[in-house]
């Protein structure tokens, strides 16, 4: 096992993810990092995958938790900013599991979930949407979590309600709008996280719990607002009530 993945959530925040470039907030890399801690301790076995990998910030949470409980870990990327020989060799060369860590090069839109499902070999338990921000590919992305996700599985949205990225709002409209077998749990500084309709108060419930252990500042806010009004860390959309911490 390498030492890295030893290290506490903090400490491999520290020393890994927020040495690789890309776009992650530290209280969502721990938020994200305490999910699969949580799916780690309570058995949820399954593949990670995520779409659209870039260098590698926040793979680099999957391929810890991936190592940590034996399960793969799969990306997926055009790897058109970053070239996928950069990736395993600079980026992650401090972390990279090469019997663990597929890279597969290529557009989602591309992949039907029976080819993923393929590859993955089981229901993944953890999926990352942040590969293109353009309406239909994002709705495809959606669309291709809810065919494969894990029952106990998670789904992290990047870039909702950010301006600069209406698509993948647009997208997140249009996949509530119809029939669909997620709901979201909480949004936490530009990513919504998604679950089955049956898992959402249980996520919510372990997220609020660790929000509430947590001596970050983000978590500090979020109690005194919490404290004020529940309503201040709600919020309301598609139907679910969910967390918010921003
Ligand atoms: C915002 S970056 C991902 C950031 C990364 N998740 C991180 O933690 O820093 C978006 C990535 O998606 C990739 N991408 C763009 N369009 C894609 C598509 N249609 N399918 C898969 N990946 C795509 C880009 O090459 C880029 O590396």
């Amino acid at each position: 096992m390498n030492n890295l993945f030893r290290l506490d959530h903090r400490g491999y925040i520290d020393a890994v993810t927020n040495h690789i470039p890309g776009w992650l907030h530290d209280i969502t890399a721990l938020v994200s990092a305490q999910m699969l801690e949580r799916q780690e301790n309570f058995g949820i076995r399954g593949p990670l995958f995520e779409i659209g990998v870039f260098a590698g910030r926040y793979f680099s949470l999957l391929i810890r938790s991936g190592a940590n409980a034996g399960d793969q870990v799969f990306g997926l990327d055009t790897f058109q900013f970053v070239a996928l020989p950069a990736v395993i060799d600079h980026h992650l060369n401090h972390i990279h599991q090469p019997g663990i860590v597929t890279l597969i090069t290529g557009r989602s839109r591309d992949f039907s979930a029976a080819d993923l499902m393929a590859r993955l070999a089981a229901p993944p338990r953890f999926v990352s949407i942040d590969g293109s921000h353009e309406k239909d590919d994002v709705l495809w992305d959606l669309g291709l979590a809810d065919a494969l996700l894990h029952e106990e599985g998670i789904v992290a949205v990047d870039d909702f309600l950010n301006p600069l990225t209406l698509g993948v709002n647009e997208a997140v409209n249009l996949f509530f709008a119809a029939k669909r077998q997620l709901a979201p749990f909480a949004y936490v500084q530009n990513k919504l996280f998604l679950c089955r309709p049956d898992r959402a108060l249980a996520e919510r419930a372990v997220l609020e719990a660790s929000i509430i252990d947590s001596a970050e500042p983000r978590a500090i806010a979020w109690r005194e607002a919490a404290a004020k009004d529940k309503g201040n860390v709600e919020g309301r959309m598609f139907g679910a009530v969910f967390t918010l911490v921003v």
